[in-house]
């Protein structure tokens, strides 16, 4: 992948982010906040308690590109899937769908959104 089709993809997702707002009624909320910079996710999401399934999701929050794109990456990936396939999407995984290279020091930005939805919603709904 060239450095310029990383910008691209990158860029898209922070500039035009996919699912990016509040739900009306969500059924819960996740916040985290890197503390090495102070950029913060908040989730919203909605689920069906029978099913298991998560079946929305928005985000909102301030940060550097990396962690906007991660986010609205994220949502596109994880609504409508099982709350069991989310807690087992791995943080390799999710770069991987990313699409881009990610390198050691910015992955704390990529994953933000992942960690917290995996470590705070997941754990409450399962
Ligand atoms: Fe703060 Fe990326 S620089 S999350």
């Amino acid at each position: 992948m060239t450095f310029d089709m990383y910008r691209e993809i990158i860029i898209d997702h922070s500039k035009n982010p996919r699912n990016f707002g509040t739900l009306d009624k969500p059924d819960g909320t996740a916040s985290a906040e890197n503390p090495s910079c102070g950029d913060n996710v908040d989730l919203q999401y909605h689920v069906d308690a029978k099913k298991k399934v998560l079946t929305d999701i928005k985000f909102t929050g301030t940060g550097c590109s990396l962690t906007k794109a991660g986010a609205s990456v994220l949502t596109e990936q994880v609504k409508g899937k099982s709350l069991k396939d989310i807690a087992g999407y791995t943080d390799d995984a999710f770069i991987a769908d990313l699409g881009v290279p990610v390198t050691p020091a910015r992955k704390k930005c990529a994953l933000l959104a992942l960690r917290t939805l995996r470590e705070q919603v997941i754990k409450t709904t399962q």
